[in-house]
């Protein structure tokens, strides 16, 4: 099933097009890389399908339904979760705080309004669960802000699982991670699509993406250069002519 359609999305900042004209959809339970030279258009995507700001032009559609309007918090509770480039557990708080913490609107969807507690026993029991799921179980007392790169990335992910997401958006998250570290992480990538979540992965290290994703979208200047399964990119003229020119 179709889970998000983005339809001749375009953005503009300033007279420079971040984002021109691109058409891609998602699917549950796989895993799209979406790959591209620096500057391409990659994170400016996630922050419109994630309601920082607002398109120039075009349609997103989440499981059928526009999601346009909405605003970064609405995004998330309906149902899409992301990570950033830049990991943002809260840096003082262990382990386990950061998971708790990030049950956020299931416990308490208003500021009047409380659906429960953190406390409740279902609750703890997840945060539990989710703490196991993404190996962090020997760090559970450990303050974030002290966690090895690796072990943050996969807190940030528990944290984005928390708010139960049917589609999760993946900024380069094995950026900065040792060789071994990044392929422990997308091992994690892969156990979560394995349970239907649609995720969105933007990554530069080709390696990695090329082992993960069955489909690629490939960004250019604003534009979608390519689509198709890693043989088809990595032999499409217009994909090695965007890496080639930028490293010449
Ligand atoms: N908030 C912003 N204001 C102005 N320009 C921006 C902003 N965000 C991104 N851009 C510009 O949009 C282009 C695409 O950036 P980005 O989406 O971050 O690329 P990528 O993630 O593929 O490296 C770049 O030229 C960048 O400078
Ligand atoms: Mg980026």
């Amino acid at each position: 099933m179709t889970l998000l359609e983005v339809k001749a999305l375009s953005k503009e900042f300033d007279g420079l097009r971040a984002l021109d004209g691109v058409s891609f959809a998602a699917r549950g339970g796989e895993i799209l890389g979406i790959i591209g030279p620096n500057g391409a258009g990659k994170t400016t995507l996630f922050n419109i399908i994630s309601g920082i700001y607002p398109p120039s032009g075009g349609e997103i559609n989440f499981e059928g339904k526009s999601i346009l309007r909405l605003k970064p918090h609405q995004v998330s509770r309906l149902g899409i979760g992301r990570t950033f480039q830049i990991v943002r557990p809260f840096q003082n708080l262990d382990v386990e705080a950061n998971v708790m913490v990030a049950f956020g609107h299931r416990v308490y969807p208003s500021l009047w309004k409380s659906a429960g507690s953190v406390w409740q026993p279902e609750i703890q029991k997840e945060v539990q669960d989710l703490i196991d799921r993404v190996g962090l179980r020997p760090h559970l007392k450990q303050i974030a802000k002290t966690l090895p790169l690796g072990f943050k990335k996969r807190l940030e992910i528990a944290r984005a699982l928390a708010l139960q997401p049917r589609l999760l958006l993946l900024d380069e998250p094995s950026a900065g991670l040792r060789f071994e570290e990044s392929l422990q992480l997308m091992g994690l990538i892969r156990q979560v699509c394995d349970q239907g979540i649609g995720i969105l992965l933007i990554e530069h290290n080709m390696h990695v993406v090329m082992d993960l994703c069955k489909r690629i979208v490939v960004l250019d200047h604003g534009s979608k250069i390519a689509e198709g399964s890693p043989e088809e990119i990595r032999s499409n003229p217009l994909v090695i002519q965007a890496y080639l020119g930028k490293e010449a």
